[in-house]
């Protein structure tokens, strides 16, 4: 694909797709991670003498409608903060924005256009006739074909891939397909049925596969221990006995904890219990992996050249069931693997051991990092490619 920083922008107008699909309450940005890295960008774009237009979504409005409470203004007042200069919101763009050089404008949210979702032709040609280069930045949308993604790169008078989805590929490519072995992947959250694909495409890349949470109780079920009370999906018991099967016949492995933290019901207060696998009772809920099994994978993540991550291990908003989940993540932190981490759960368990400087590369993508790992192609970026192609 072309990228931005091979294009000449001086005095251009640059049309720039991020994800600043943030987490807003009262009107406040909550967490701003994928605003930090959308920075990187704009700044590229001024200094090389751009006028620089935003644009993203944001939640899952009404399509057609505006509604405060989707509004980017929180978006914009924030990120000015953090480019300590103005960002300018403007609703009314689809006719043409008045944009000059050195100028930062933010449109307002897409999804309040009709036709956004469903990548409609018309929509895609007035945003592309805003600018005279568009540029693909957001990562963690680029799973959807929609027309402030995909459609606009294909009218744009040039479309190329911003530096922070650059980067991304970059660092998605050097995890899956060149990486340094072992390579251990951590997959963990609560159902089986949701990730099952990236299961399965994960499987036959890696050395070893680590499954935890919710997902861990139905292989725990699929080797013939009882669960208890335990979430867990008795229709994906076959299917987990076929991905250890087809693990073992490669050489890997899919380990089943030897030991669980169990408790009696869902609560915070809830008391914690350590026992074997085997001696899980009718009446206990498994809620982490117990410690002799962290340390066990704690061990092979030490050991990895390289270390995927998706997932918390356990219910690791309770402190008395987040010591997988911790000491996991202390082993990634702590291991010279090239590391990479995503999902909304993940980067909050990142967050609350203070992980993120110790981890390679953290993606901005939740479905689109999964997408990424199960091997299917990102229809944003291959609109890229085939424009490049001429
Ligand atoms: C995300 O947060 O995963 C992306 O911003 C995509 O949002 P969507 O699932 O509403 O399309």
């Amino acid at each position: 694909v072309i990228k931005m920083t091979d294009l000449d922008l001086q005095g251009r107008r640059v049309l720039v797709r991020q994800d600043l699909n943030v987490p807003v309450k009262g009107g406040k940005v909550t967490s701003d991670a994928r605003i930090r890295a959308s920075l990187e960008t704009v700044q590229k774009a001024l200094d090389a003498g751009a006028a620089v237009m935003l644009m993203s979504h944001l939640g899952r409005p009404t399509e057609g409608e505006f509604s405060e409470e989707d509004s980017l203004a929180p978006v914009a007042e924030h990120m000015g903060g953090l480019l300590g200069r103005e960002v300018r919101l403007v609703r009314d763009y689809l006719d043409g924005v008045d944009a000059k050089p050195g100028e930062v404008i933010l449109l307002e949210n897409v999804r309040f256009n009709a036709g956004e979702k469903k990548d409609d032709e018309a929509l895609a040609k007035k945003y592309a006739a805003l600018c005279d280069v568009f540029v693909m930045d957001a990562f963690g949308t680029a799973h959807r074909a929609q027309a402030s993604t995909h459609g606009v790169a294909k009218f744009a008078p040039q479309a190329c891939a911003g530096p922070l989805l650059a980067k991304e590929l970059e660092a998605l490519g050097q995890a899956l397909e060149t990486p340094k072995r072992p390579l251990v992947a951590i997959v963990g959250g609560s159902k089986v049925s949701t990730k099952l694909t990236v299961l399965e495409s994960l499987s036959k890349v890696v050395d070893q596969l680590i499954v935890g949470g919710g997902i861990a109780n139905t292989f725990i079920a699929a080797q013939g221990h009882g669960v208890g009370k335990s979430l867990y999906e008795a229709d994906l018991v076959d299917e987990s006995k076929r991905l250890m099967e087809a693990a073992r016949a490669k050489g890997g492995e899919i380990p089943v904890p030897t030991d669980v933290t169990v408790g009696k019901e869902f609560s915070e207060s809830t008391p914690a219990e350590t026992k074997a696998v085997d001696a899980v009772a009718d009446d206990d809920m498994i809620f982490d992996v117990g410690p002799e099994t962290a340390a066990t994978y704690a061990e092979a993540l030490r050991n990895a050249g390289t270390i995927v991550w998706n997932g918390p291990v356990g219910v690791f908003e309770f402190d008395q069931f987040a010591g997988g989940t911790k000491a996991l993540g202390e082993a990634i932190a702590e291991s010279n693997a090239f590391s990479i981490a995503g999902g909304g759960d993940t980067l909050a368990a990142i967050d609350k051991y203070n992980l993120a400087d110790r981890i390679s590369y953290i993606s901005t993508g939740g479905g689109a990092f999964l997408e990424f790992l199960e091997g299917k192609t990102l229809p944003a970026v291959a609109i890229l490619e085939e424009r490049a192609k001429g």
